[in-house]
């Protein structure tokens, strides 16, 4: 217990940030599609020589629409998830029954911000995007693992989160403003939510034996599994959308190829970079040495 955060820091923190969907989205706020949305370390369509600028870049938007929606999508298995958290200790502490339902509220906040989003994005870009889904049967599918399992795999996505727009987005100049945007204020209350996830892993951890604990490392890898599937899904998807808004069909090795890095920016994007970070990997390994070693050793095919 090193981070030395607390329910009660964290929801004097959050309770300080407070948006509407109506301030950051609407009207004349909306997306410049002359500039891409991703930035290129997460996107990886730059590395597709074989499409033109332009082409380059509708796919680049095409992964922002998939990358809001997808975070849509996996938000509604985490609100649920905490409603379930949260009631059972209703009575026991103050600051954490509040912290966790802002927490909550705000993940409610977001998955409707992202249906907006789509709805401009579609309008605007003129071509209908297909997303995995539908997100009930997303949600039952992870929720049907142990309570560790699926709190692993939040805080996994929490830091991915944290991750994408510190190292990549903040400081990015060439990134349509509107979309930055809403990057910014979905990063501004993730903050708090790996924080509270970190307090959630480890309370949930110290009610588990080891034989608990060690399946609720497995269940977070069959939920990654479960992810990566829907990211082969997801790639296709998006290529398919390229090809319906350019027209043009790729040779078989080009389409081969552009499955191949994208699969794999997606890999980077919604697995290894969460994977990988080093808040994840400490709060594991806390709980769980092997399981540290465990994922550190399989990282790198999602990198
Ligand atoms: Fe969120
Ligand atoms: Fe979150």
């Amino acid at each position: 217990m090193a981070h030395g955060y607390t329910y009660q820091d964290t929801l004097a923190t959050s309770e300080k940030i407070t948006w509407r969907i109506e301030d950051i989205i609407g009207g004349a706020k909306s997306l410049d599609f002359r500039k891409p949305f991703m930035p290129e370390t997460l996107a990886r369509t730059q590395a597709l020589g074989f499409l033109s600028p332009a082409e380059q870049k509708t796919l680049n938007q095409i992964r922002g629409h998939a990358y809001l929606s997808i975070f849509g999508v996996v938000e509604e298995f985490i609100l649920p998830f905490l409603l379930d958290q949260t009631r059972p200790q209703l009575q026991k502490n103050d600051h954490e029954t509040r912290a966790l339902l802002n927490f909550a509220s705000e993940e409610a906040k977001h998955i409707h911000l992202f249906k907006v989003f789509r709805a401009e994005f579609e309008r605007d870009f003129g071509h209908h995007c297909d997303v995995i889904g539908p997100p009930e049967a997303i949600a039952k599918a992870v929720l049907a693992h142990s309570p560790l399992g699926v709190a692993l795999a939040i805080l996994m996505i929490e830091w991915m989160t944290q991750r994408h727009y510190l190292d990549s987005i903040k400081d990015a100049q060439d990134l349509d403003p509107q979309f930055k945007s809403l990057l910014k204020h979905h990063w501004m209350e993730e903050a708090q939510h790996a924080k509270l996830d970190t307090l959630l892993v480890e309370e949930i951890a110290a009610k588990c034996s080891p034989a608990e604990i060690e399946q609720g490392v497995g269940d977070f890898l069959k939920i990654g599994m479960f992810i990566d599937g829907g990211l082969e899904a997801q790639t296709k998807f998006d290529l398919e959308a390229l090809a319906r808004v350019t027209g043009r069909a790729l040779s078989e090795s080009h389409a081969r190829e552009a499955f191949e890095v994208q699969r794999q920016a997606n890999r980077w994007t919604y697995l290894g970079s969460g994977m990988t970070h080093p808040d994840f990997l400490a709060t594991l390994g806390e709980i769980s040495p092997a399981g540290r070693k465990q994922v550190e050793g399989i990282a790198p095919a999602f990198c």
